[in-house]
């Protein structure tokens, strides 16, 4: 098993459920270091019951990640099966998000049986309703803009908030509408710069004392969407860029259950002969998709939540 891309709270847990269920079914557990960098170098450690013991709770991921260049080449490629054929691995699960299922499907292809357990905040991963991480970034965006909000009404202040998610706003939508966000800016909706002044202004007039935007990292930077407010309407906004900090620390509750389930199930499915698929959780069950299926269809966003977050924050 490995874990590579973007790490995700929650992947420890879904580490913790690969290994004991592998275990309980009487298989041995190699974990790869580094993502597919560490499966190229024949990073492997052996893990027992004991070594995934207190980490459900942890963020990050005990295995480490990477993002490798080197894997995307035909050469990279033939290395990683050369390593897991010399060590004897029959079976790969394959934690990440898009970028790892492409280099899971790779593998796959070659022999190798692989499952992708779906790993990362962006919740952009097709065939799944939530990916491992997605809800406690959420969490910790609608954390950040709680606390924003004592200080923006303290002193009358408006903040542009931008959270990640790469080409998706899943994360600005459900984070917006869940700390009541006055404007949500996402890529899948172009966005009116005219229209979030106006609103801004009708806000201002009704005597709110602050307000929140929240924009998605793929719409634009935060300062970006703020000198464009200041040119339309002379507002001064403040900007708050969460960054990494959406990826660290505990797990919800919601992650730790998604990921032992999803870990579980990957597992079972390699014991079933299954390969070369994505697990997910999908409409209140078990997923399971061929792995292109998660990257060559496009996870749309919820539009009915778009429109009523922007009825509720009229
Ligand atoms: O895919 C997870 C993610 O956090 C994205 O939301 C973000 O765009 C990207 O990774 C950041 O990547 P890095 O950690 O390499 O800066």
């Amino acid at each position: 098993m490995l874990t590579s891309g973007g790490d995700a709270p929650g992947m420890n847990a879904a580490i913790r459920a690969v290994t004991r269920t592998a275990i309980y079914n009487n298989l041995e557990v190699i974990g790869i270091k580094r993502g597919f960098l560490g499966l190229m170098e024949g990073d492997f450690v052996k893990l027992n019951l004991g070594d995934v013991g207190g980490i459900l709770q942890r963020g990050g991921t005990i295995l480490q990640t990477a993002r490798s260049e080197k894997f995307k080449t035909e050469e990279g490629i033939n290395e990683a099966v050369k390593r897991l054929n010399d060590a004897g691995i029959e079976g790969l699960v394959v934690i990440g998000g898009e970028g790892s299922f492409k280099g899971a499907w790779e593998l796959n292809k070659r022999g190798i049986p692989t499952i992708g357990v779906p790993g990362t905040i962006d919740n952009d991963i097709a065939g799944t309703d939530y990916t491992i991480g997605f809800d406690t970034a959420v969490n910790i965006a609608v954390e950040a803009v709680n606390r924003l909000r004592d200080t923006a009404s303290s002193h009358e202040r408006m903040f542009i908030v931008e959270v990640m998610g790469r080409k998706s706003g899943y994360i600005a939508l459900m984070a917006g509408v869940a700390s009541g966000a006055e404007s949500i800016l996402i890529p899948e909706v172009p966005y009116d710069i005219e229209e979030v002044c106006a609103k801004l202004r009708r806000g201002h007039q009704r005597g709110k004392t602050h307000s929140i935007i929240i924009v998605a990292e793929g719409v634009a930077s935060a300062s970006q969407i703020r000198d464009q407010i200041l040119d339309k309407s002379g507002y001064e906004v403040r900007v708050v860029v969460l960054g990494h900090l959406q990826r660290g620390g505990s797990p919800t509750a919601f992650d730790r259950i998604l990921a032992s389930r999803l870990g579980a199930k990957a597992v079972e499915l390699l014991m079933e002969g299954v390969e070369g698929k994505v697990v997910g959780w999908e409409k209140g069950g078990i997923s399971v998709y061929d792995l292109p299926y998660s990257w060559e269809v496009k996870k749309e966003i919820d539009m009915e939540l778009y429109k009523l977050a922007d009825i509720l924050s009229i």
